[in-house]
């Protein structure tokens, strides 16, 4: 009897986890690559600028954004395409690590081919990734502050 009293609570506790765990927020892929393509254009005037602190920051928010994808899109196909990405962003943080902004300037365009690689290969191809041309927002300075 009191045996399966304690059945009854856990069957009461799993699906009270299970109903929690269905309405947990997920971020979407596309807001992932929203928040890609922000950091990707910011990424571009920091490293024209040869402020390379913020380059590399920059460059590890896309990092962290594409492993999100890993970790939370397995549910959709177009995760298994990510590994396309990992060379050309290891040659941008190596041209960041090298402060070499001829080296930087040439891998961040393979780096965008490669972005619109995987909206080809993923049936995304009207999204059409481009080097900026401005800024996405007036209110950061992408100039390095007192030489730092
Ligand atoms: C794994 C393949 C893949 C790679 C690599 C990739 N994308 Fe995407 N991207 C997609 C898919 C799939 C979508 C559509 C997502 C959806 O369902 O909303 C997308 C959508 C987008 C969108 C549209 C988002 C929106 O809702 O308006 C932008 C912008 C974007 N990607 C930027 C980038 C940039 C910048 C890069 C490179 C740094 C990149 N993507 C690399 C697959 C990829």
């Amino acid at each position: 009897m009191a045996c399966n009293r304690q059945k009854d609570n856990t069957q009461n506790l799993q699906t009270q986890i299970d109903s929690l765990q269905a309405n947990t927020y997920k971020p979407g892929f596309g807001e992932f690559m929203s928040s890609i393509q922000v950091h990707h254009n910011k990424l571009w005037f920091a490293g024209e600028n040869q402020n390379w602190a913020l380059a590399d920051f920059e460059i590890n928010e896309i990092k962290e954004s594409l492993d999100d994808i890993k970790k939370y899109c397995t549910d959709r196909p177009e995760t298994n395409s990510l590994g396309m990405i990992e060379q050309p962003l290891q040659n941008v943080i190596d041209a960041i690590q090298q402060k070499n902004v001829t080296a930087f300037k040439s891998n961040f365009s393979i780096l965008t081919a490669t972005c619109n690689s995987c909206h080809q290969a993923t049936q995304h191809g009207f999204n059409v990734i481009s080097i900026p041309t401005t800024p996405p927002f007036s209110n950061q300075d992408f100039k390095m502050q007192n030489g730092k």
